[in-house]
């Protein structure tokens, strides 16, 4: 299991990302929120491109955003592997993937925890990446919504019916009593449960 960390509820990010940069994780999770997609807003642009200095890591990017493509030009430009938005934004989806794709970056979508899997499905050909959310998106901290596990499940079916290499990430909740929920995805994202503990490693570790 691939792990990624969201720092969302750090409370100093730069000791935080320099503790992160010496684990293994695998991605930092960069969460993106407009206040408008979400009621939360996150830091701009102009403060969070600076967190290169503090760590080596790749991004892994979730924009919580009403319209992604103000965002994607800016966050291509950090080190990021993949940009990920949600498929309930009113906008044309498939052109913003390929917008993605452009910048030489995998690219994917989220679905709330109400969504139904199958609207992922005309989307399928240019995904690199399902980010399943196992809370309502908007903050840290949230518990683990079961149903989540089924969904996991379903989108996992999904893309073998269709052959589509996609990975499974899920994101919300994530701690060592819901990891066993999650082993049909290939990563996972956590956020309070990493750091909010003194030894991120450890806990990094049990979740792979
Ligand atoms: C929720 C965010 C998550 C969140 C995860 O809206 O997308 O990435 O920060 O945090 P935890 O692990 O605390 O639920
Ligand atoms: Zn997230």
């Amino acid at each position: 299991m691939k792990v990624s960390a969201s720092f969302l509820s750090s409370r100093d990010l730069v000791k935080d990302l320099r503790a992160l940069d010496l684990t293994d994780v695998d991605y930092i999770h960069l969460d993106i929120m407009d206040g408008k997609f979400v009621n939360n807003k996150t830091m701009p642009y102009s403060e969070l491109k600076n967190i290169y200095k503090y760590t080596s890591k790749r991004l892994d990017v979730h924009l919580m955003v009403e319209d992604p493509e103000k965002y994607i030009p800016l966050y291509a430009t950090l080190n990021t592997e993949y940009i990920v938005f949600h498929v309930e934004v009113d906008k044309d989806i498939t052109k913003l993937l390929k917008m993605i794709k452009q910048y030489g970056i995998k690219a994917g979508l989220s679905i709330k925890p109400n969504t139904k899997v199958n609207e992922l499905v005309p989307y399928l050909p240019y995904l690199d990446m399902v980010l399943v959310m196992s809370v309502e998106p908007g903050k840290g901290g949230q518990a683990f919504i079961e149903e989540s596990e089924e969904k996991i499940k379903e989108v996992r079916e999904l893309l073998k019916a269709y052959n589509i290499p996609a990975v499974i990430n899920v994101d919300g909740g994530v701690n060592d009593n819901t990891i066993s929920k999650c082993r049909d995805a290939d990563i996972v994202t956590a956020g309070s449960y990493i750091i909010g503990s003194d030894n991120f490693q450890t806990k990094i570790s049990s979740l792979r």
